[in-house]
């Protein structure tokens, strides 16, 4: 039976009755265990969600940009895999309700735009960027937690896909400011907006 030595590390007896330390968790190691479920299922989830809002995009330049992300995303699953190999546990994920939430509203934004518009990629490029957030603060915490737990090499490879993570957000943010923006904007109310329609809308 597991008893409490000093230093409050679980020992247990072996067959001669001598104690020695049980490899346990740490109430911290166990978290990041967990932190590193969550990870996993957004990333499967995100590459589903990749593919619908690559075809939707409007541009061209989106679909590439959603394309690049989804083969990154499964390099991410990959790293992941390795990241729970190294720990000796099996790669598996845990329900992520934030990442499912960001997805549904990803649909949601999807099925608000108009088909073929500049503002859908707009709106896609913000509901993207929404995601790439998430997973730059899990992936920032998890690589500060690895160095912490002494999971240097966990530590780097979580710190690639930080980077890759940061890479995306910064690219998307530029795609948006060097011309969907702005073309999004000079669309005004669209083409099929009636004189009628713009009579009734609303003076600024
Ligand atoms: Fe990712
Ligand atoms: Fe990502």
């Amino acid at each position: 039976m597991a008893t409490k030595n000093k230093n409050d590390k679980p020992t247990d007896k072996n067959a001669d009755g001598e104690e020695r330390q049980v490899k346990q968790e740490s109430l911290l190691e166990k978290f990041f265990h967990d932190q590193l479920k969550d990870i996993y299922y957004a990333e499967q989830q995100l590459l589903k969600a990749l593919e619908e809002m690559k075809n939707a995009s409007t541009t061209e330049e989106l679909e590439d940009a959603f394309d690049n992300h989804r083969t990154q995303t499964e390099r991410h699953l990959k790293r992941l895999e390795k990241v729970f190999r190294l720990l000796g546990k099996p790669a598996e994920g845990k329900k992520c309700e934030a990442m499912d939430g960001i997805i549904k509203e990803g649909q949601s934004i999807i099925k608000e735009t108009k088909e073929g518009t500049m503002t859908r990629d707009a709106a896609l490029i913000i509901a993207a960027q929404k995601a790439e957030h998430y997973e730059i603060a899990t992936y920032g915490g998890l690589v500060q937690l690895a160095i912490t737990l002494g999971k240097r090499q966990a530590a780097g490879l979580l710190d690639k896909t930080l980077q890759e993570e940061e890479e995306t957000d910064s690219l998307l943010t530029d795609i948006a400011e060097q011309h969907i923006n702005i073309e999004a904007e000079e669309e005004g109310y669209g083409a099929d907006v009636s004189t009628k329609n713009l009579a009734q809308a609303p003076a600024y």
